[in-house]
């Protein structure tokens, strides 16, 4: 293949869309038992949680509402500085609620680690975490995710809301750049 006119290289597989849909179903039959039939309250982190969060709210039983925050984290790239920054805050209050924050992934565990503090000094009842991927090798502060999808090695993922450049976030699947770290 020569020039500019070079056809798009799809990301390998590393979970398949039907391993996520049997991960997410799990997860939201735990996240409603450790609830019994309390409401629950769903706090998705934009933009890599959206895919995450329409199949988990799908999954789940009882009551359950969902509202949105955004954050970004300083530094460009794949890396993050750990300076985090509020970009879109929820539209409703949290105090005396049951919420759990549903995010794509933990990496150096900096961004939950800033939005648990924020969101816990909003007085909900409790605070749990949700996180489709976990990546432990690369974590700097010791956060609590009480709900984990999938703990993976230390590549660069892609898909299923995941984006790279903001691109690959319609995939099904979560997957790696063919030769990427
Ligand atoms: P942390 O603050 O280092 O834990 O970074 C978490 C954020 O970095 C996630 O919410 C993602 O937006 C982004 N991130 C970390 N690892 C990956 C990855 O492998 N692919 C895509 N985004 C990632
Ligand atoms: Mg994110």
């Amino acid at each position: 293949m020569s020039g500019s006119t070079r056809p798009d290289v799809l990301p390998d597989v590393m979970i398949s869309q039907e391993r996520i849909k049997v991960r997410v179903g799990e997860l939201a039959r735990t996240i409603r038992q450790d609830h019994g039939g309390a409401p629950v309250h769903l706090v998705a982190v934009l933009k890599g949680a959206f895919m995450f969060l329409a199949d988990l709210i799908r999954e789940m039983d009882g009551p359950v509402t969902c509202d949105f925050i955004a954050v970004s984290s300083y530094g460009s790239g794949t890396s993050s500085s750990g300076e985090v920054r509020l970009t879109k805050d929820l539209d409703r209050s949290l105090e005396g609620r049951d919420v759990v924050i549903v995010e794509d992934i933990v990496d150096t565990g900096l961004t939950l680690s800033y939005l648990q503090d924020i969101l816990r000094a909003r007085e909900p009842r409790s605070l749990k975490t949700a996180c489709l991927l976990n990546k432990p090798s690369r974590r700097k502060v010791d956060v609590k995710v009480e709900y984990i999808g999938f703990s993976i090695e230390d590549k660069f993922v892609v898909g299923y809301g995941l984006d790279f450049d903001e691109r690959y976030r319609n995939l099904s699947y979560i997957g790696v750049m063919p030769g990427g770290a």
